[in-house]
């Protein structure tokens, strides 16, 4: 299903190879920004996507989730839950912990951000292995919340076939090498 905006997409993706270890072709959307057509064409497809899905709110994962998921939500009437490393965010918040390669990390969510029921997409710019929307997916349903589909620019083709946290995941194109 490529069509002429995958297209667009795919081609104003920057790859930087052996970055940040040897043996990684980094994927730098940065590059789809300095692209206006481009970086149009995926919030497009997303908005096309969600905006009939009664999608109540749409989580960015902190860093590039942020670039996307705020333009979706205001397309589709939707509210924007940052969802973020930790001491981002003053006051009560509820964390989830996830294991890296090296170490772990963390994601943090305010407490209130979203009510029990809330229809939630969850975006990100690229999933690799899943553990990181894993660890959004869990945080965002124990408030409450049912996770409809995470969403992402960037992601290795066997997600278009598979789940995570039993979720469906709408990717736009595959990794670019
Ligand atoms: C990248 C990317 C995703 C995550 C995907 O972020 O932006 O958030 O990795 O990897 P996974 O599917 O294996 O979990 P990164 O870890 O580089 O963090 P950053 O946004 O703080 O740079």
């Amino acid at each position: 299903e490529v069509d002429s905006r995958r297209l667009a997409i795919s081609a104003s993706v920057r790859v930087i190879p052996h970055f940040p270890k040897p043996g990684i072709m980094f994927n730098d959307i940065t590059t789809m920004l300095l692209c206006p057509g481009a970086f149009q064409a995926a919030i497009d497809l997303f908005v096309e996507r969600y905006h009939r899905m009664n999608v109540s709110a749409v989580a960015g994962i902190e860093a590039r989730g942020f670039i996307f998921a705020p333009s979706v939500a205001l397309q589709i009437g939707a509210k924007f839950i940052p969802l973020g490393k930790p001491n981002r965010f003053p006051g009560e918040v509820i964390s989830e912990r996830y294991e890296l390669e090296y170490g772990t990390d963390c994601l943090e969510m305010r407490v209130g951000a979203v009510q029990p029921g809330e229809r939630v997409v969850i975006m990100d710019d690229l999933v690799a292995t899943g553990g990181t929307l894993s660890a959004a997916i869990l945080l965002v349903e124990r408030a409450g919340a049912d996770v409809i589909e995470c969403a992402c620019v960037i992601g290795l083709p066997k997600f278009k076939v598979s789940t995570i946290q039993g979720k469906p995941v709408f990717i736009l194109i595959d990794p670019v090498s």
